[in-house]
């Protein structure tokens, strides 16, 4: 692997040993010294053009554990308000002899893009409404975690289904172990061929919760919006928002999930985030032992050259 840029380059044996990896660096994070020298002499850059407060930490701090020395570079600030294009960054930040490249961007595809132009690998950290593989395999470590297996789960995924990369890349994941995976959300906010890629569409909100393993809750990506695709703020949480009277539907092992920020009140209320079921703060915490072994792994071919 020389780049992370989409889940389906992982086969599910791949996934379950990144998964089994990435436990190992999870002690490293509960220890009174949380470091360890594994990459120490190189150097990550973060390159955040969207906003972000927990991918972008969660990638500085995974790579600090790890001994990497890290900047990050945001788009204000950077030369590409002065009209620099991406890839001419991204190729003057090799130059000055990085190790490894961590991206996120508000286009779709970015990552891949300037994959074609560095000797160095890359990690997409969400490119546009494709993808977000680092946030799929820190969820599909969060459900092992608590649930002890990924195969044949029932998932239910609600919300801005269309502009959502975590829905992407969490599809794309749990197909590969056979996951029934049903998706609910506004009718503007479901790609007209959703069903393509192996999920079915509900309209039962209450009875399909009934049933799952897990429910994935998903914000609704303003930014991505030219126009409105509900009424109100209001009426979605009425409709399509995790209230707390559904707690009590849930079944007991069932995983409430959400790869923040949450809205609180508008996709889930507060019961909900805060109930026994939710490993929201797990994922994060999972976050940072995904993303140290992430990182590893694309730079272990160097480490043994070095
Ligand atoms: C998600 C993202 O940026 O795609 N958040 C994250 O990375 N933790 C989801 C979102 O912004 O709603």
């Amino acid at each position: 692997m020389k780049h992370l840029i989409t889940i389906n380059q992982l086969t599910r044996e791949e996934i379950l040993s990144i998964i089994n990896q990435a436990f190992s660096f999870k002690d490293i994070n509960t220890r009174a010294i949380k470091k360890v020298p594994t990459l120490r002499g190189k150097t990550i850059v973060t390159c955040f053009y969207e906003a972000s407060t927990r991918t972008r930490l969660s990638f500085e701090i995974a790579a600090k554990r790890l001994s990497a020395d890290t900047i990050n570079i945001s788009k204000s600030g950077s030369s590409a308000e002065k009209g620099e294009t991406l890839t001419d960054t991204v190729r003057n930040i090799q130059a000055m002899k990085v190790d490894l490249i961590v991206i996120r961007h508000p286009s779709s595809g970015a990552a891949s893009f300037i994959s074609k132009y560095l000797d160095c690998p890359v990690i997409n950290a969400g490119d546009g409404i494709n993808e977000h593989p680092s946030q799929a395999l820190l969820d599909a470590m969060t459900i092992y975690e608590k649930r002890g297996s990924l195969d044949n789960l029932k998932i239910l995924i609600v919300g801005d289904i269309l502009h959502s990369r975590v829905a992407r890349s969490n599809i794309y994941l749990l197909k590969k172990f056979n996951s029934e995976i049903k998706v609910f959300g506004p009718p503007m906010m479901l790609p007209k061929d959703i069903e393509k890629l192996g999920v079915s569409v509900i309209h039962d909100f209450k009875k399909t919760i009934q049933d799952v393993d897990v429910v994935m809750l998903l914000r609704v990506q303003m930014e991505r919006q030219d126009r409105s695709l509900f009424p109100s703020v209001r009426e979605y949480s009425k409709f399509f928002g995790f209230s707390y009277p559904m707690l009590d539907l849930i079944k007991e092992k069932c995983l409430i999930m959400h790869p923040g920020p949450i809205n609180r009140g508008v996709e889930l209320n507060h019961s909900a985030a805060e109930s026994p079921s939710s490993v929201i703060l797990d994922q994060v915490e999972n976050g940072v032992a995904m993303r140290m072994t992430l990182m590893y792994l694309l730079l272990s071919k160097n480490l043994q050259e070095s």
